[in-house]
């Protein structure tokens, strides 16, 4: 603990507790505010304001540094795989061999939905996004594990149920897209290379997963597994401080990442690039009609609410694309479009004054173009990869004792107290 801070209200003088966390981290600590002071924090968008203490990621946004428990991103997107960082995530360590393994055999014995499931799909038109069939399908996980509605039973079988299952509905609702059959998860492949016989494999043709998009997969889906109270993970949190399930907590948490303006922003890059491409419009005009305010439009897979540097996964993200496109031979214009944008945007003062760097965002979509994946299925591809962060948030919250339903204050700034007034009277 630091010295507490003081607090000098309407002449009368408060002692604030402060809180330091393990990377030196301080904050106010406010639990008692109103009932001393009367006065409660405003603070739009939570920019300043802690919603938990958490030990599943760090993040120093001046510096760039994302961590998994304690573990660098760079060094578990050079050495582990997707499952691995996952428990790393949910349980707090690397697992040991004997605990993968038992990890890896829960994920394949529950790689498959219920059959009945599959009937859900019968009913979205083809062209349904498929977040929204991922969130729905996912809330509706409950209705098949009823167990699963006690928050507290049965953790252990329910995490890996739910990240083996949400990477089957991935796939089945992209077949269901392109009206292709839906191809069943094959147990004897691992995770990645499950989910890319999903999605490609079609029942006339052998299906072999290329070894070099299998280990991108694993890196891209590491790249997003967790990043601490962001939008989606704080909406997973909220959720379940109800002691709501964690299938319906982790739905509430797909629909909140689908936003443009957190996951859905893969999406939006894609779709803008190409739109500048299609118009032949230039990355120098293009970022005069960004900082006019008047314009309304943003420059998609930029800026950060933590990163005021570069996002470390952006330069790993940027390193693999090249790697992976000239691998595979494909020469692919929005990449040059991206890189000469980012150029642009990097020597504008506009971005530099304001922090503004390639977030996570700005060259996932083009790796998963390279891969195959439509860019309708960009975000659902985020929601993969934070699937174990989201449930590693769930725990800790639904472990502590200390969590509360969260319910924020407010500052009314509507009508005072009148009268109702007849129908006949007004005006
Ligand atoms: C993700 O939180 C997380 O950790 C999220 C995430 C994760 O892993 O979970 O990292 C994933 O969501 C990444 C972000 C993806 N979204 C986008 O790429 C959409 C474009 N980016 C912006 O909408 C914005 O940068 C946000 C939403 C990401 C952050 O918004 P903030 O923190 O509320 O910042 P702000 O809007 O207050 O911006 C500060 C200034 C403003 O200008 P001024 O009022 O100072 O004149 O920067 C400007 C903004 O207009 N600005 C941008 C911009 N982002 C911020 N101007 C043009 N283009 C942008 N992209």
């Amino acid at each position: 603990m630091a010295d507490n801070a003081k607090l000098i209200l309407e002449g009368k003088e408060y002692e604030i507790p402060v809180v330091v966390g393990s990377e030196n981290e301080k904050a106010l600590e406010i639990s008692k505010l109103r009932s001393q002071t009367g006065h409660i924090t405003l603070d739009s968008g939570f920019v300043n304001t802690g919603s938990t203490t958490s030990a599943i990621t760090y993040l120093d946004g001046e510096q760039g540094i994302l961590r998994y428990r304690g573990i660098p991103i760079e060094q578990l997107a050079k050495n582990s795989s997707f499952v691995e960082t996952s428990y790393l995530l949910i349980y707090g360590h690397l697992p040991t061999k004997d605990q993968l393994a038992n990890f890896s055999h829960l994920l394949n014995m529950h790689s498959m939905i219920h059959e009945d499931m599959k009937h859900f799909f019968d009913g979205y038109p083809a062209t349904a996004h498929p977040m929204a069939i991922l969130s729905s399908m996912v809330c509706s996980l409950s209705a098949y594990y009823p167990e699963s509605l006690n928050v507290f039973e049965s953790f252990d079988s329910q995490a890996p149920r739910l990240l083996s299952k949400l990477r089957t509905i991935a796939a089945f609702s992209y077949k269901k897209s392109v009206g292709h059959p839906m191809m069943y998860p094959q147990n004897h492949l691992s995770y990645c290379a499950n989910f890319l016989q999903m999605m490609f494999a079609v029942p006339a043709e052998p299906f072999e997963a290329d070894e070099d998009i299998v280990k991108a997969l694993n890196i891209l889906l590491i790249l997003h597994a967790d990043h601490e109270q962001n939008c989606s993970t704080s909406t997973v949190r909220l959720v379940g401080s109800s002691q709501a399930n964690m299938y319906a907590s982790v739905s509430a948490g797909i629909l909140a990442l689908w936003g443009p303006l957190h996951g859905g922003a893969n999406q939006a890059v894609i779709e803008m690039l190409e739109d500048l491409q299609n118009s032949g419009t230039s990355c120098k005009k293009f970022i005069s009609s960004v900082k006019d305010k008047d314009s309304k439009s943003k420059l998609m897979g930029f800026g950060h609410r933590v990163y005021k540097s570069y996002d470390p996964r952006a330069k790993i993200l940027k390193e693999m694309t090249d790697l992976i496109l000239s691998k595979r031979g494909v020469n692919d214009p929005l990449l040059d479009l991206a890189k000469e944008m980012e150029e642009t945007a990097l020597s504008d003062s506009y971005f530099v004054e304001r922090n503004l760097y390639p977030n996570v965002d700005f060259y996932s979509g083009l790796l998963y173009k390279a891969m195959g994946i439509p860019v309708n299925m960009f975000t659902v591809m985020f929601a993969i990869g934070r699937l174990p962060g989201w449930i590693a948030h769930w725990k800790e919250m639904m472990d502590d004792p200390q969590t509360k339903i969260g319910r924020p204050r407010q500052i009314y700034t509507g009508e005072t107290a009148r009268d109702y007034v007849h129908i006949d009277q007004r005006k």
